[in-house]
């Protein structure tokens, strides 16, 4: 079962998973972090931000990979992923560019851009923490109801819904690619630790089928119940929807304060 901790509100959530990335690094200056783009990681990468403005720690050494691109943006179009993980992860965390790496999009290299991805994650020595939100329609990364829980990076079809959802970041809904390439839920689940966030209404179903609902291709993150060490960090309206909500509340009550998440 996965752990959950219902927190107060987002910056909550951040402080708590910054903490462990913190202890991560610490532990290991070399750590490998699965980033992740949307609105729901910010609250973490800033909380990191101020702790290691507040105690600076050596993180030069880490790497990332970041989970999906869109396919086919122009090199350098503000919201492509490459252009969003260098805003809002490399330069205020202050890593080192060359270490972190996000799926091409570049339609010319589409074919063998999922193996060389899957093949630098294996030389990294695989991911250690891997940060996720959900779509509203149960996507881990970009990967869409039905993906394969065996799949790894490769190119996949935006759902109408996840394209909706993201015109807010563009200037019209019609310039949201309908492609994307994603690391699959397969890639993912090779992951040490995943750390699933979700805040707002609006997230409450998609929790709840991932957390408690049948494990099923047509709930991608309910893919999360077959993996080890799982932390699900959701604000009290993302935990609407959790029908062992007390269960959850009690268990985090009642952690031993060394197991950290
Ligand atoms: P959001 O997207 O964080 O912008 O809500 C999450 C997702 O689509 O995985």
């Amino acid at each position: 079962m996965a752990e959950v901790i219902v927190v107060e509100n987002e910056d909550a959530a951040g402080e708590l998973v910054a903490g462990a990335i913190r202890e991560l690094i610490t532990a290991r200056p070399e750590a490998v972090l699965g980033l992740a783009t949307g609105s729901t990681p910010l609250p973490v990468y800033r909380a990191f931000a101020r702790s290691l403005a507040a105690r600076p720690l050596d993180v030069s050494r880490v790497r990332g990979f970041s989970l999906d691109e869109y396919v086919g943006l122009p090199d350098g179009h503000r919201e492509s992923y490459r252009a969003v993980i260098s805003r809002d992860v490399v330069a205020p965390l202050g890593l080192t560019p060359g270490r972190i790496r996000v799926p091409s999009g570049d339609p010319a290299g589409l074919p063998t851009a999922g193996a060389d991805y899957e093949q630098a994650i294996v030389d990294a020595g695989g991911v250690d923490l891997q940060l996720l939100g959900i779509g509203r329609t149960g996507h881990l990364g970009f990967n869409e109801p039905g993906s394969s829980f065996a799949s790894l990076t490769r190119v996949k079809t935006l759902t109408p819904q996840t394209r909706a959802d993201n015109a807010r970041f563009f200037d019209s809904p019609a310039e949201v690619p309908i492609h994307c390439i994603t690391q699959g839920l397969g890639t993912i689940m090779r992951a040490r630790h995943l750390v699933l966030l979700a805040f707002g209404h609006g997230k409450a179903t998609a929790i709840a089928a991932a957390v408690e609902g049948p494990v099923t291709s047509s709930q991608p993150g309910s893919a999360i119940q077959l993996h080890p060490h799982v932390t699900v960090v959701v604000d009290e309206a993302a935990a609407g929807r959790l029908t062992n909500l007390d269960y959850f509340r009690y268990a985090w009550a009642n952690k031993p304060a060394w197991q950290g998440i």
